[in-house]
């Protein structure tokens, strides 16, 4: 009775946005480091928000998770393995009752990663905690150690620590590059490029047949594993230039190698698997036949799903929302898009 202590209680909440990949991650090594590096820009209205509260305890730590309020079990062994990663970072994760509540700013299942946003918000509201119980422990450079804890649970999501462009994985390009956390590369980007519309079109609503984390997985026995990161590096060599020049064209011309290509590894891994549906191959195709008809600065990428993000400088909305409207909104289920845009600070 005596040597009773009072628990103590301490709560945070931190916000991040998703992001989607010009370049991209696709297969792993290590502990969540990339075969190859991959680019991203981070979104202005998709976000996540976390709110977590830890309660001292001597027991060994125990999780709760709650998303839009509904308690989730089914994501506590993912949490688990994220927080076993983070105690050597984040003492106070040893122990204690951990509750976790994120929402999403965005449609669930839209489309729109949420795992990268996620894992952001997650790893900067527990950075938050150790800041509050004992800050003395956190002696390194944060906005590193945040990107680097937020990989650890997701690996695009130490993307999303950051806004506006992110350069993730080890380039000779760019000396400060590393596989451990991302590097905002806003410096080396011509204005045009921090004003990008980024329209998704919810072609399917539903969880996706195969997640990225068994995509990642088939690529360690892919017959084209060597060719694909030759690729990746020689498509973010062309498109840092891009950025660096301005050149929409060159840009567009990567964003949509790498798009079909991805989908392509898919197609070609064993066992082999597609997550595009029919409409995403018909807004395409369209796409395609809008910008032979049309001079227009657009481009589309897809991510591990079927649905489409049209990216576009803000200059040419006045003639792409029309045509999003008019021949694409009809192939969304529900007729569902997304308007969205770059977050640049
Ligand atoms: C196609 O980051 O979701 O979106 O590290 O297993 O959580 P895990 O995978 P994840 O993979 C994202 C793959 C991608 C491309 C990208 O965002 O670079």
């Amino acid at each position: 009775m005596a040597n009773q202590q009072k628990n103590k209680k301490s709560t945070a909440t931190a916000l991040a946005p998703s992001n989607i990949a010009i370049v991209k991650y696709w297969g792993k090594k290590g502990v969540q480091e990339p075969v190859n590096p991959s680019i991203s820009f981070t979104l202005s209205e998709a976000q996540t928000k976390t709110t977590v509260q830890h309660i001292s305890t001597k027991e060994n730590l125990k999780l709760e998770f709650y998303f839009q309020g509904d308690k989730k079990p089914a994501f506590i062994p993912k949490l688990e393995t994220l927080t076993n990663r983070l105690k050597a970072y984040l003492p106070f994760l040893n122990k204690g009752l951990l509750t976790i509540e994120s929402s999403n700013t965005f449609p669930h299942s839209s489309g729109i990663a949420s795992s990268a946003s996620s894992m952001a918000s997650m790893a900067h509201a527990f950075l938050e905690i150790q800041k509050n119980i004992d800050p003395d422990c956190l002696d390194t450079d944060q906005n590193k150690l945040l990107s680097e804890m937020a990989r650890l649970g997701s690996g695009s999501s130490c993307r999303s620590t950051m806004k506006g462009w992110v350069l993730w994985g080890k380039t000779a390009l760019i000396e400060q590059s590393s596989n451990r956390y991302g590097l905002s590369i806003n410096d080396h980007v011509h204005p045009i490029f921090n004003e990008l519309e980024d329209s998704i079109l919810v072609i399917r609503k539903g969880v996706k047949a195969v997640s990225s984390t068994v995509g990642h997985q088939l690529m360690d026995q892919h017959p084209y594993a060597a060719g694909r990161i030759e690729q990746a590096n020689s498509n973010i060599n062309k498109l840092l230039k891009a950025l660096q020049t301005g050149d929409f064209n060159a840009f567009s011309q990567v964003c949509e190698e790498e798009a079909m290509s991805l989908h392509g590894l898919m197609m070609s891994s064993s066992p082999s698997y597609t997550l595009l549906a029919p409409e995403s191959i018909r807004a395409i195709e369209q796409i395609k036949k809008f910008k032979e008809q049309n001079q227009v600065q657009l481009t589309f990428t897809l991510d591990a799903g079927p649905n489409l993000h049209l990216i576009y400088p803000k200059s040419q909305s006045k003639i792409v929302v029309p045509f999003i409207e008019t021949h694409l909104k009809p192939l969304c289920e529900n007729q569902e898009v997304i308007y969205d845009r770059i977050a640049v600070k």
